[in-house]
């Protein structure tokens, strides 16, 4: 199968092309737990695709409402129409979506709804009359998708390094990952939520009336599953609020159960103004995403003559009918098959699998909470990242997926795993790290 195929004209995305075409890795089809690749093999999924299939793969009640959508309306323009499907869906989220985010604008990947949240927190300062208003505030080691916007507050810098200057007037604040205070904790490390006051600093150095919003991955997660310091948010929360910033979380890897409750926001008790999601939204089936706003920053767009547009901007497939349909089908499965409490039994489970690895070879620093795990390993002599992509390859080979994020192991299994599979998980980890240079 892979012989017959022309590999070389396809660009893929964060690859090393030429080492993937030398040696690829191609799956047929997957169901549930498992992908099958095109060799027959079956490979159990540790990350949930990539952190996106909750519910498994192929669940049949997300498939068949697919099937039936695209048979019915297979699309519709969003602008100065609708249907009813993305009405269903937008009542269904902010009706579970924590506080007042009572609104909801439908992209179609993560990257997308950061770019828009961070447009709807300048626009919105703009409409109360405080468009001096245009700082951005990030965090570095932040991941937040791959648009300008994105980049710009992001703090990878393999992900900016090439694209030039990106947009101005942003700064960052320190990341929270501190292996000398914090390496091995069980969920959230009791040091670092003093790194949030840093927020004051910026806000001295650049005065709040600059300052449109902060955006931070409650939990971060591609630079390998930092969890936030106890009380961190909360100061982050309570900082902006006396200054009038707009607080983004970037839900986009831990809504829909991934931390133990439907959103992060949830877990940590702690209310964002604005909410990226995306990946669980359709359980990965169907490219979508969505920004859930705040009752009063919509409201604040709400002021003109009603035949005018409030806010200039929009998508192609913004509520395409198909991303409705399996959103409000995984909704739905997620909590008729109660995926949400099923996250929260299981994350003790898992956390004691994967902090059986402490000790395993190379393990430098293991962390956790819900359902989602980091364990990283010590930089390989010759270059980062290197042994973690081997670890990669051997635990592929092994009939398991995870990711590697730098030097860490990521996992985030779909939500219907079971115990068994948390401990063929660990065990083909360990199996693998004994194994590696
Ligand atoms: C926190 C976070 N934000 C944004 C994105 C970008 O999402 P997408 O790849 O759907 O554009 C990701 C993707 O992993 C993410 O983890």
């Amino acid at each position: 199968m892979t012989n017959a195929l022309n590999l070389e004209p396809y660009w893929m995305p964060f690859t090393g092309n030429r080492q993937f075409k030398s040696d690829p890795l191609l799956m047929e089809s997957a169901s549930g737990m498992y992908f099958t690749t095109t060799e027959g093999r079956q490979v159990l999924d540790g990350i949930a695709g990539l952190w996106c299939c909750t519910a498994g793969h192929c669940h049949p009640a997300i498939v068949d409402a697919i099937q039936r959508q695209a048979a019915k309306l297979d699309y519709s323009t969003a602008f100065q129409m609708g249907h009813p499907g993305i009405f269903q869906l937008a009542d269904k989220l902010t009706s579970i979506a924590p506080g007042d985010l009572d609104y909801a604008f439908f992209t179609n990947s993560g990257s997308e709804s950061v770019d828009t949240a961070l447009k709807i927190a300048l626009a919105y300062h703009r409409m109360r009359g405080e468009g001096q208003r245009t700082r951005l505030i990030g965090r570095e080691k932040g991941y937040h998708g791959v648009g300008f916007g994105g980049i710009s507050v992001g703090g990878m810098s393999p992900n900016r390094k090439m694209f030039g200057a990106m947009l101005p007037g942003v700064d960052h604040l320190p990341h929270t990952l501190d292996r000398s205070h914090n390496a091995f904790t069980r969920g959230q490390p009791e040091w670092g939520a003093r790194l949030a006051d840093e927020l004051e600093n910026l806000v001295a150095l650049h005065d709040a009336s600059t300052i449109a919003a902060v955006i931070v991955e409650p939990v971060a997660g591609s630079v390998g599953v930092v969890v936030p310091p106890r009380g961190y948010l909360e100061r982050l929360r309570e900082i902006c609020t006396r200054h009038g910033i707009l607080l983004i979380f970037d839900e986009v890897i831990t809504a829909f159960g991934r931390t133990g409750k439907r959103f992060a926001a949830d877990t940590f008790g702690v209310q964002p103004d604005l909410m990226a999601v995306a990946k669980g939204l359709t359980n990965g089936a169907v490219p979508m995403g969505a920004v859930l706003v705040d009752s009063s920053i919509y409201q604040a767009f709400m002021t003109g003559p009603p035949h005018a547009i409030e806010f200039f901007h929009g998508y192609t497939y913004s509520g395409h009918p198909l991303a409705a349909a399996a959103a409000l089908a995984s909704l739905k499965v997620y909590e008729d098959e109660g995926l949400y409490d099923r996250a929260s039994k299981l994350a003790p489970v898992f956390e004691d699998a994967l902090h059986s690895l402490q000790g395993e070879p190379h393990v430098i620093d293991i962390r956790n909470i819900g359902m989602m795990g980091g364990v990283e390993l010590a930089p390989r002599d010759d270059g980062p990242t290197l042994r973690a992509l081997d670890a990669f390859r051997r635990c592929f080979d092994a009939g398991l997926l995870v990711r590697t994020v730098g030097d860490t192991i990521a996992l985030t299994p779909p939500l219907i795993i079971d115990e068994d599979q948390i401990g063929q998980i660990v065990e083909t980890i360990a199996k693998v790290l004994r194994s590696l240079d």
